[in-house]
């Protein structure tokens, strides 16, 4: 069975974009198949991010009704498949956002998981993404202004029977001036399933137009994309085994001749 797995936020730039990409990649990396669509239809960013703007046929093809879904299907060279939108304002004409779930829906059964990546707000847009998840992953900032609005992103997702899944929380500094994330989980009424360190590496690896779990897979942030994927999965954490060890010391551990 599909499971679409929607990422929402109030606040824009508070890492949705980011966090589907790695997501997706992650899951993946956990053996599962997964698509990632960019539902964020207006302002999209997944194409750019993996170096992947330049498309003959886009989910804007796709929501026209001139194009089939499975044409819009993409291999990114890390593996995953993804569903990009087209950057051209032209093509912005084609939206009928109350359409927008129908559409994303047309992927059940080409996938195990469909990770959604949806725009910021509480509009049309945002709400057909929100409309097509089985569950929503709300992204916050530990910050007071970004976690109002993740609030008012979660009512909203409670009024459409939506499950949130949880909350993550992006951009962690661990300074003074940021929020706790009891305190976070206190106003939102929701577990928070994942803290993201912010990490240089994820501007880097948009740079590279990579997901950051792909180029830097032992930096703070793709450790905890890592392992927010095997919480979704019910799975625990691997460590790759490059850091931990070397090849030689993973040989002698695994025949039992160290510790
Ligand atoms: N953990 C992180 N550490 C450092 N920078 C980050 C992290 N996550 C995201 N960023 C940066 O924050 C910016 C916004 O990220 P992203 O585009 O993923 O947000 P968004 O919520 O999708 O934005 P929008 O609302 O515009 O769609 C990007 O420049 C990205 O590189
Ligand atoms: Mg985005």
């Amino acid at each position: 069975m599909t499971k679409f797995l929607v990422v929402a936020s109030g606040k824009g730039g508070v890492g949705k974009t980011t966090a589907a990409i790695n997501l997706a990649t992650a899951l993946n990396g956990y053996g599962r198949d997964v698509i990632l669509i960019d539902a964020n239809l207006t302002t999209p960013n997944v194409g750019i991010y993996l170096g992947s703007s330049k498309i003959p046929v886009s989910f804007h093809d796709v929501v026209s009704g001139e194009k089939e879904i499975t044409d819009s299907i993409y291999l990114h060279r890390n593996g995953l498949k993804v569903v990009p939108a087209s950057i051209s304002l032209k093509d912005q004409e084609k939206i009928d956002f109350d359409l927008l779930d129908k559409y994303i829906l047309k992927l059940t059964g080409h996938a195990d998981i469909i990770i959604i990546d949806s725009a910021a707000g509480l509009n049309q847009e945002s709400l057909g993404a929100i409309r097509a998840g089985d569950e929503v992953i709300i992204i916050t900032t530990p910050d007071l202004a970004s976690v109002a609005d993740a609030l008012k992103t979660i009512k909203i997702c409670e009024k459409n029977n939506k499950k949130i899944r949880g909350v993550i929380v992006n951009k962690v500094k661990q300074d003074d001036f940021e929020m706790a994330k009891e305190n976070i989980e206190y106003i939102l009424e929701h577990d928070v399933i994942a803290l993201i360190p912010d990490d240089d590496r994820v501007r880097q690896s948009i740079y590279l137009k990579s997901p950051v779990t792909y180029s830097y897979p032992d930096s703070p942030s793709s450790v905890g994309f890592k392992k927010l994927a095997a919480t979704l999965l019910g799975e625990k954490y691997v460590e790759s085994i490059e850091k931990e060890d070397s090849m030689f010391d993973y040989v002698l551990k695994t025949i039992g001749l160290k510790p």
